[in-house]
């Protein structure tokens, strides 16, 4: 096993009393006494709640195998029940192997607007013929970066309207990217005006990631998703049809990715990531066919029932608020190596409250479990501010 031995197997871990989920993570994490004081801090703030996965800071979801190396997760949501689902799905993934995924690519496109070309044809040529120069000049703004992605690789043109659009392909490595894509652009935006022959309109890095995208997959046995009174062979049917109501009908295409970005944001903003960036990428995506189509697919092949995810993730393990003490905490809990392992992480915990959603959605129904913990939760929150008050 990955991960020195530790296992992330843990579906006890909500009953644990805080000391001794903050001694399993210490051990899992090896976690130093800076670390624990800024836990502690978190846990003396007013808002703080002892409940469910809560350890202060963010809550911690279980049970992720993931490229057979063992996860613990810190998710920043505040709906418990969230992430009670990514662990019972984590769990059902986990008993047909875990979940195995990858990037397909790295890359982000930045956008130059050039505005007053009057000789599209010719602009066009000038700038292909000089795409080694505009690249060198794109990739004058970090040599660190070019020297481990090779930076800017490529660019393209378009015509739309009355402009010529500029696109810059930037391999970002383990930083979201913006920051440095609108600093390359801005610089070879004055030699694009020039050699078009027209004027500098808007340098921007695009949201649409759609060649940043990350796949998983991960089966589970059958007859491990019994609930209830419904066999493990009724619950993959009844995911079956829901995933096939999702392709076709908007409103619950749109709910079924809703579903899988409750995991993804909580990653994202544990990380200290730009959850708005990931989600305008991934509704983008699913949008991209000109039909809004869900993300995810669950198909039964022998005795199992498989599903896969597919989405840009355009998630970041440098810059920025990844750097806050915070975040630097969750990325140390989930000992990811770089942004990519992080992405094919938060994909997998997608995939997981995707399956844990639609299991119930058709069989007991979401409200059961779903409001005994939103019941714990209100009623924690209700007992503390009263003996605030009766302080
Ligand atoms: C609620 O936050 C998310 C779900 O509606 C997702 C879904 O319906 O698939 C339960």
């Amino acid at each position: 096993m990955k991960n020195g031995g530790k296992t992330s197997f843990l579906p006890n871990f909500h009953k644990f009393s805080l000391k001794e989920k903050i001694r399993i993570l210490k051990d899992f994490a090896q976690l130093n006494k800076e670390d624990l004081t800024l836990i502690k801090k978190y846990q003396q703030l007013p808002d703080f709640l002892d409940v469910e996965n809560n350890i202060g800071p963010f809550k911690i979801a279980t049970n992720f195998l993931i490229n057979k190396k063992d996860y613990l997760v810190p998710m920043e949501i505040e709906e418990p029940s969230v992430v009670a689902a990514a662990c019972r799905g984590a769990k059902l993934i986990r008993k047909g192997g875990g979940f195995f995924g990858k990037y397909l690519k790295n890359e982000m496109v930045g956008e130059v607007q050039l505005l007053k070309v009057k000789n599209f044809n010719e602009a066009k040529k000038k700038i292909l013929k000089f795409k080694k120069e505009i690249l060198e000049i794109a990739n004058q703004t970090d040599k660190f970066l070019v020297k481990i992605s090779g930076g800017a690789k490529d660019l393209t043109t378009k015509k739309i309207k009355d402009f010529l659009v500029v696109y810059l392909h930037v391999d970002p490595k383990d930083a979201l990217g913006a920051n440095i894509i609108n600093t390359m652009l801005e610089k070879i935006a004055p030699f694009l005006a020039k050699i078009s022959k027209g004027k500098i309109g808007a340098r921007i890095v695009s949201n649409f990631a759609k060649e940043r995208v990350v796949v998983v997959e991960g089966k589970v046995p059958i007859k491990e998703l019994v609930l209830k009174n419904f066999s493990g062979k009724e619950v993959a049917e009844k995911i079956l049809l829901v995933q096939k109501l999702a392709q076709f009908d908007l409103y619950r295409a749109v709910t079924h990715n809703k579903g899988i970005m409750n995991g993804i944001d909580a990653v994202a903003l544990a990380t200290g990531n730009d959850f708005r960036a990931i989600e305008s990428a991934v509704h983008s995506f699913a949008q991209r066919t000109g039909k809004y189509q869900p993300l995810s697919e669950w198909k039964i092949e022998g005795d199992f029932l498989k599903g896969k995810i597919k989405l840009p993730l355009p998630i970041a393990t440098v810059g920025g608020a990844t750097q806050t003490k915070k975040a630097k905490l969750a990325l140390k809990i989930l000992k990811v190596k770089n942004a990519q392992e992080l992405g094919v992480v938060a994909a997998s915990v997608g995939l997981a409250n995707n399956l844990a959603a639609l299991s119930v959605l058709a069989t007991e129904g979401i409200q059961k479990g779903h409001m005994r913990l939103h019941k714990e939760f209100i009623e924690k929150i209700n007992e503390r501010n009263k003996s605030k008050r009766t302080r």
